[in-house]
């Protein structure tokens, strides 16, 4: 694998490659972020990964120094796996180079809503640093994980208005055997905290089991699922169910008609933020 950290060393890297494949991350790499690697393998070659935290995502009171910075591991673990032909890592000069005046802007509708109700500026920050990464890989195929589902969504739709020709391809979310999805974040839990976590998705499955036996009110599931978290210990930030195809709130008769609808939740367990959420297709 070839390490480079600059965006001059990763064109020569790639130059006259047409079927590059990208898998864009913060590091701290883990079992997800590797599956994401094996799949961008099948559709693509050679595969590039990114590793850069990207400090414009992150807002005033959350975790960008204190997240985890381990290139030497993920160096490792890429090697080991190799499913990755250039990693690349730049620094914050190279990403920014001066300050970034030109931005994305996702829509409010979507941008605005669930993770960016509570964390202003983040899918502002993430579609700006992935349409410059895409300029400076230009893949043909980039893969992203279900886990962060808001961000799936806001990538395939920057997308697609800005005629970008990168296929995005969609990785379910990787979890632990008790359920609880894998996320660099899970390591600031303490160990009770750790016991507990896996609530987060088994409150998804309830609302789903209940929607496939029928239930159709929205609103009582999710503030019962709100309460069965806070009543553990959680705040709850929001859980909320919603159309696969554009987040928005379903009518109760499209829930019966077996529209596909998706649950997100977002809560805190003493200082750690964990997301999760779940896929509903009613047969
Ligand atoms: P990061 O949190 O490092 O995640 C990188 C990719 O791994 C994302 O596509 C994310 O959805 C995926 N991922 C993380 N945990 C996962 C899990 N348990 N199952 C499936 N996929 C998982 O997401 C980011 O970085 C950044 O916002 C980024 C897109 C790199 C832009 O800075």
């Amino acid at each position: 694998m070839k390490v480079v950290h600059t965006i001059e060393e990763l064109r020569d890297q790639l130059r006259g490659q047409l079927r590059v494949a990208f898998v864009p991350t913060m590091g701290n790499l883990h079992q997800a972020h590797l599956s994401l690697m094996k799949l961008a393998r099948q559709h693509g070659d050679p595969v590039v990964a990114s590793i850069f935290v990207n400090r414009l995502q992150f807002g005033p009171n959350e975790d960008f120094d204190r997240y985890p910075r381990t290139l030497a591991d993920d160096i490792e673990k890429l090697e080991r796996e190799r499913d990755v032909y250039v990693l690349f890592a730049p620094n914050e000069r190279e990403m920014y180079p001066e300050p970034q005046n030109f931005q994305i802007q996702p829509p409010p509708d979507l941008g605005g809503i669930l993770e960016g109700e509570f964390r202003p500026g983040f899918f502002g920050g993430v579609s700006t640093v992935v349409m410059k990464l895409f300029s400076c890989v230009q893949p043909s195929v980039a893969v992203f994980g279900k886990k962060d589902y808001q961000q799936l969504m806001v990538v395939r739709n920057m997308c697609r208005q800005f005629q970008l020709p990168v296929n995005i391809l969609a990785h379910e979310t990787v979890r632990d055997a008790d359920g609880l999805a894998l996320s660099s974040r899970n390591m600031y839990l303490q160990p009770a905290e750790r016991a507990e976590a896996p609530r987060l998705f088994a409150t998804l499955k309830k609302v789903q089991a209940a929607i496939e036996a029928g239930d159709a009110d929205a609103q009582a599931l999710e503030s019962q699922a709100a309460e069965d978290l806070s009543a553990h210990g959680w705040q709850v930030d929001y859980v909320s169910l919603r159309r696969q195809r554009d987040l928005l709130r379903p009518q109760a008769g499209e829930i019966q008609a077996g529209e596909p609808l998706v649950v997100l939740a977002a809560a805190k367990l003493g200082a750690t933020r964990l997301i999760d959420n779940l896929e509903i297709c009613k047969k």
